[in-house]
């Protein structure tokens, strides 16, 4: 598989076991204003003046973001200490995985095989939602997505972070089970979210739709779940037209992949994952220009971010039904290639005028949606990079939503504010819907200029069969130009955090 597990082993010890344990190679303890101000030890007193020596010349001042880093020269039984800046407590979740995140680069640099964080006293009290097993979650998500960045293993041999052990160092142990529940959940959610950037970084010469679902069949056979691909003669022969038209000019073939994760066997409720797997996106016919097109390898993030839930559903096997459905196709300009003014028959029968071969998203979703359907799924969530549009709405930030069921949208905002994902609603009043009123066909996938964002979504909506159905339109926040906070350069895994606490919540209610 694209992306071997950290293999990371994590402990939690109290403060007076510590001393019998092989030192760590760096100490992290949170330093935020507060800390800084304040007079109360942090780590240790020489230290502590060394980081006041930095505040003073105003190169540190506690802020989210900052990292001040030591050798401790014989103070410490660890060789490095790293205070790290936060925002002051109460300590909000975004706040921890923030702090946590900002040590990844260091860890990196330093080549940490070791690390142990030291939690302040009182930590449990200053915790903005009491609630230890999410805080520690979220600080175990931070340090893991820190520490990952784009490195293909194909090209470079893997060499990622060294990191293999981290030891969390309570101020009590009254709460050590919550602790281990919440370090096993980040650890799950950050590799889930670093297998998704590793197959969204994945260039698309080597990540074909065949490899894709290579990739998704062993990640199948890992966890024991069952998974159907459809070749592109099997794809033809089921009428998989949108999902065909769109790879059709391309010397890779399309596929369809279908995983079943059956964790409920008595419901009969089936949650439905669609991610739009458009492993290279040129635009076909409908071209795109030259300047950032290597950006299209990412044009697969909603799939990537279907395989890393997947990953984490095989692992820790949560009681509800799921069915992950990824179109995958490349979107290519050839003497096969689909064509504007095509009319094209759909899985669902629904016939779609092609204006622009670049609005290809849309259509194999289209047939995404519908495999879903008939495999099953009772509700819908899919999530794609299907618009620059939602970028002009929202830019880099945020991810832009879209549902036919404001409850079912509720729960899952709740969901993406627990992971720390911004996404925001937009809307889908049924009056944008003439935008893809077509002459020809029962739409069409285009609707000019205006709210393309919408009209993508929208034209989605129209193969959901009314079920309850969420779109996250990821166009903007799948791929990072530069690092920002613990997303690197390059794929974020975007929704595989709030994809998975919605489950979860899912799961729990039963
Ligand atoms: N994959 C693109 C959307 C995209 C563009 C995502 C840039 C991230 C960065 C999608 O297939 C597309 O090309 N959409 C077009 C639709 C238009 C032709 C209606 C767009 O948004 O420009
Ligand atoms: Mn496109
Ligand atoms: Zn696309």
């Amino acid at each position: 598989m694209l992306w071997t597990d950290w293999s990371l082993k994590w402990t939690t010890e109290g403060p007076s076991s510590r001393s019998s344990q092989q030192p760590a190679d760096i100490v992290i303890v949170l330093a935020d204003r507060q800390a800084v101000d304040g007079d109360r030890q942090i780590l240790n007193s020489t230290l502590d003046q060394a980081l006041k020596e930095r505040v003073r010349r105003g190169v540190y001042d506690g802020k989210p973001g900052q990292t001040a880093m030591f050798s401790t020269l014989g103070l410490q039984p660890e060789p490095y200490a790293i205070y790290v800046g936060c925002d002051a407590a109460p300590y909000s979740l975004k706040a921890l995985r923030d702090a946590a995140g900002s040590v990844g680069a260091a860890l990196l640099e330093y080549r940490i095989r070791k690390a142990a964080f030291v939690l302040p006293a009182g930590f449990t009290q200053s915790l903005a939602e009491q609630d230890i097993s999410a805080a520690s979650q979220a600080l175990m998500e931070g340090l893991l997505l820190g520490l990952y960045r784009r490195n293909s293993r194909a090209l470079k041999g893997r060499a990622q972070a060294e990191l293999s052990e981290i030891e969390f160092v309570l101020e009590t142990e009254d709460a050590r089970r919550e602790w281990e529940q919440g370090l096993l959940r980040g650890y799950l959610a950050a590799n889930a979210a670093c297998y998704a950037r590793e197959l969204t970084n994945e260039p698309a010469n080597l990540l074909t739709p065949e490899r894709l679902a290579e990739e998704a069949r062993s990640l199948a056979m890992r966890y024991g779940l069952d998974c159907r691909i459809y070749d592109e003669n099997e794809a033809a022969q089921e009428g998989m037209g949108g999902l065909l038209a769109v790879g059709q000019g391309s010397a890779n073939p399309p596929r369809m992949i279908v995983i079943h994760h059956r964790g409920n066997p008595e419901s009969s409720e089936t949650l439905g994952l669609i991610g739009k797997g458009v492993t290279f996106d040129t635009g076909g016919i409908s071209i795109k220009k030259a300047a950032g097109m290597e950006e299209m390898i990412s044009d697969m993030g909603g799939a990537a971010a279907i395989m890393g839930v997947m990953r984490a559903v095989g692992e820790s096997k949560p009681a509800l039904n799921v069915v992950a459905v990824i179109p995958a196709a490349e979107n290519m300009p050839s003497g096969n290639a689909f064509k504007p003014g095509d009319v094209i028959r759909t899985y669902s029968g629904k016939s779609v005028e092609v204006l622009n071969t670049d609005a290809e998203g849309r259509i194999v979703l289209a047939d995404g949606l519908e495999t879903a359907l008939r495999q099953g799924a009772t509700k819908l969530i899919d999530v794609a990079t299907l618009t620059g549009a939602v970028m002009h709405a929202l830019g880099d930030v945020t991810t832009g939503a879209f549902t036919n069921e404001e409850t079912m949208l509720d729960g899952f905002l709740k969901s993406a504010r627990r992971a720390g994902e911004y996404v925001w609603p937009l809307p889908t009043y049924p009056e944008y819907r003439s935008m893809l009123k077509s002459d020809v066909a029962d739409v069409k996938n285009h609707g000019g200029a205006w709210a393309g964002a919408i009209a993508g979504a929208l034209f989605v909506h129209a193969f959901a069969q009314d079920r309850p159905w969420i779109h996250l339109d990821i166009g903007g926040t799948a791929w990072m130009w530069s690092d920002r906070g613990f997303e690197s350069k390059g794929g974020t895994g975007v929704m595989v955090r709030s994809l998975l606490e919605y489950i979860q919540s899912e799961a729990e209610e039963g």
